[in-house]
């Protein structure tokens, strides 16, 4: 496992950071590179895990913001598109302060430097960005919290979800993004959710920063975009509901959306989160929990984000039930090492089968060599 997954990421090093797919996406991603990160410290190249993270930051504007894409040295095929040149005007779950913790959990000492803009990119989602009715940090575009083609964005595709028609919607929310004064995105009338994956991710990162600078405002910060997802879980529909205008397919039942298992403190929410996790009428697939419900109408096995297994959402509600001391970790970590290999370390696969599917190989998917080191040692 291990050296299939360094063999993977070392095909994929580009002089300081890692692509995801050498093919599909040859740029730089902003929570894939945390991830990156975390599998370089994992295969004990603390340098390459370090150099990651400097670069997941190299664009980072001058208010904290840290854009989802960076072009890197160019070409700039996507100008146009984003307005903007080498990087796009958009951002991801900043899956940072989970990165700097991991390295420095391993005795990898992290940059005071990188720390600093980990802090200040969390600081920026929340101080910048008018929060929504519900207390949450807003996502201003779907892409925004990586889960791109999720059913819970369908109330925002007209006549329905549909791929191509999908890609077109997407396309006009960047064209709607406000830019604040120092050129960040800080608000979109054309699209403004409080998702539930999006803020569980900031709590639990602002957490993670915390424990390792035991920077006690930075715990209280995460304490607090805690409370505000806890208040949003619904005990029927058995999900954390995202705050939006446009309710409805918010409460549609996904895996990510189950992601404040990280940092709930809702003890009945995590137990009802984890059984749906783990039941096999709900999420509980062979190869980790499918993206969506699998009595959901929205469920597809094999569309993107709309039913197939994510490694990295498996890695992390792995995470969650490891620090819990829950039964399902081991599980998880087995479903996520399976899925790996059965897929060809794809950047998804059929939840059922383990079928890869989308960019093979993924990056990203070495995180299953984080599992496997979990499930030897116990
Ligand atoms: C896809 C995923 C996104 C990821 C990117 C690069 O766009 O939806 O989450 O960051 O690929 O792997």
């Amino acid at each position: 496992m291990r050296e299939q997954a360094r063999a993977v990421l070392e095909a994929h090093w580009r002089d300081g950071f890692t692509v995801p797919n050498a093919d599909v996406y040859p740029w730089q991603w902003l929570w894939d590179s945390c991830f990156h990160a975390i599998c370089w410290a994992e295969l004990g190249d603390p340098d390459r895990a370090i150099s990651e993270l400097w670069s997941v930051f190299a664009s980072q504007g001058s208010d904290g913001f840290v854009p989802h894409l960076d072009y890197r040295r160019g070409p700039y095929p996507h100008d146009e598109f984003w307005q903007r040149v080498a990087t796009s005007t958009i951002t991801q779950p900043p899956m940072y302060g989970h990165a700097v913790a991991e390295l420095e959990r391993r005795g990898i000492p992290v940059p005071g430097g990188i720390v600093d803009r980990a802090r200040r990119g969390l600081l920026h989602l929340l101080r910048d960005r008018p929060p929504t009715p519900g207390g949450l940090v807003p996502v201003l575009h779907p892409w925004e919290t990586g889960c791109d083609d999720s059913p819970r964005w369908d109330a925002w595709c007209p006549g329905g979800w549909e791929a191509t028609r999908w890609r077109e919607v997407k396309g006009d929310m960047v064209g709607s993004l406000v830019m604040g004064g120092a050129g960040s995105p800080v608000s979109n009338p054309g699209f403004t959710v409080g998702s539930v994956m999006f803020n569980a991710l900031v709590a639990f990162n602002l957490a993670e920063l915390a424990s390792v600078t035991g920077n006690d405002a930075l715990r209280e910060e995460a304490a607090t975009v805690a409370a505000a997802v806890d208040r949003r879980w619904d005990p029927t529909a058995t999900t954390w509901v995202d705050d939006s205008d446009r309710p409805g397919s918010a409460a549609t039942p996904t895996a990510e959306a189950l992601l404040p298992v990280l940092v709930s403190t809702d003890a009945v929410a995590v137990d009802a989160a984890f059984a749906a996790l783990t039941d096999a009428l709900a999420f509980g697939t062979r190869f980790g929990p499918a993206g969506v419900h699998v009595a959901d109408p929205a469920f597809s096995a094999t569309t993107y984000w709309r039913g197939p297994t994510w490694p990295q959402i498996t890695y992390l509600l792995a995470v969650a039930a490891q620090r819990r001391g829950r039964p399902e970790a081991t599980r998880l970590a087995s479903a996520l090492v399976d899925g790996a290999v059965t897929s060809g370390f794809a950047e998804y696969w059929n939840p059922d089968t383990g079928e890869g599917l989308g960019a093979v190989p993924q990056s990203w998917t070495a995180l299953a060599a984080v599992a496997e080191g979990w499930l030897r040692t116990g």
